[in-house]
């Protein structure tokens, strides 16, 4: 504990103690988690083939080896910053107790887009070319770059005592939660949405549903974290901070735009790469009013096609009840009805 007597979020140690509840809100989004479960044998991706045999053209063939390429190892990345930096400093028990459940569904991710990659990719060696993009491609490493950039940074602070250690690990949590979930993935699923928009890929649309919701739960618990981190020390969010905030973004923005540009370069109809930018400045501005900054970049969605996404996300973000899967006691998934 700091020189102050009231145990805070950012404090370092592992505090135990459940009861009184410091933080109900993190046990509340933990128990609204778990209400959220599905698995990846419930996506069948085999709709998909015929579409990619018959359908797909080599412009869009190119678009979504380049996207599978990038969901090869994107979430393992982010796995491994939740447990070797999240974990470590979010010191509420109950706030662990969701950082637990997000590592699982990180896990199924991984799982969801390992078999992703096994169903699209049955050539052995075009798989291991997937799973070496982060090395090989370099609109797929520098993204990655940009990630292991902000891991590093706090890698080696095993105590966040300071004021600047505590901003540190603060624009550690910024990056993963608004940059890499809230803008590096919402970029990939709005591929995802223009190809079922035209028809294509029903599978792995359905299953990106999912993988939707968790990452928008991911940014809410991180964004809460945020929240609650400034409102106990104030002085760690000041000028400074959001200049730097918002220069991640428009580098985050920068990156994955030059991931659009390589996986719209063979000129997929439909998918401009000035849209495709937008919607990226649009996210980075949705981002940026979420953590209480000013917008960078003032864009609106140019894709209506994730304007319905959104909607229909918030529904089941703030209803709770949510209608399109819930896991009863007998572990059943109304699936079917869903979306
Ligand atoms: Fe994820
Ligand atoms: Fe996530």
């Amino acid at each position: 504990m700091s020189a102050h007597n009231r145990q805070l979020l950012l404090d370092p140690g592992f505090e135990l103690t459940l009861r009184p509840m410091r933080y109900p809100q993190f046990y509340e989004m933990y128990r609204n988690a778990i209400r959220n479960t599905w698995t990846v044998e419930e996506v069948d991706f085999s709709l998909d083939l015929n579409d990619l045999k018959h359908k797909f053209g080599p412009a869009e063939r190119h678009l979504i080896e380049r996207l599978v390429a990038f969901f090869a190892t994107g979430d393992s990345i982010v796995s491994n910053n939740l447990v070797l930096n999240l974990y470590r400093h979010v010191n509420a028990p109950e706030a662990r107790m969701y950082l637990s459940r997000q590592l699982y569904e990180e896990a199924l991710h991984v799982q969801f887009y390992l078999t992703l990659l096994d169903t699209y990719l049955p050539d052995p060696n075009e798989r291991a070319k997937a799973f070496a993009a982060v090395d090989n491609i370099p609109s797929i490493k520098r993204k990655a770059d940009f990630c292991f950039k902000w891991m590093d940074s706090v890698h080696g602070l095993h105590r966040i005592e300071t004021r600047e250690q505590r901003r540190q690990f603060l624009l550690n949590l910024v990056c993963f939660a608004a940059c890499i979930e809230g803008l590096f993935f919402f970029g990939a699923f709005a591929y995802v949405y223009y190809l079922r928009s035209r028809g294509l890929l029903h599978g792995l649309a359905s299953g990106t549903n999912w993988v939707f919701r968790d990452e928008s739960c991911h940014m809410a618990f991180a964004f809460e974290v945020i929240r609650t981190a400034r409102e106990e020390e104030p002085e760690l969010v000041d000028a400074g901070f959001a200049a730097q905030v918002a220069q991640m973004l428009r580098e985050a923005v920068d990156c994955e735009h030059a991931f659009a540009e390589d996986t719209l370069s063979g000129g997929v109809a439909g998918l401009s790469l000035k849209d495709m930018r937008q919607y990226l400045e649009y996210c980075a501005d949705q981002r940026l009013a979420q953590l209480g900054f000013a917008r960078e970049f003032g864009a609106s969605n140019p894709f209506p096609f994730m304007d319905l996404q959104d909607v229909q996300e918030l529904t089941n973000f703030f209803e709770r009840r949510v209608s399109a899967y819930q896991v009863g006691v007998e572990g059943e998934v109304g699936f079917d009805h869903a979306f």
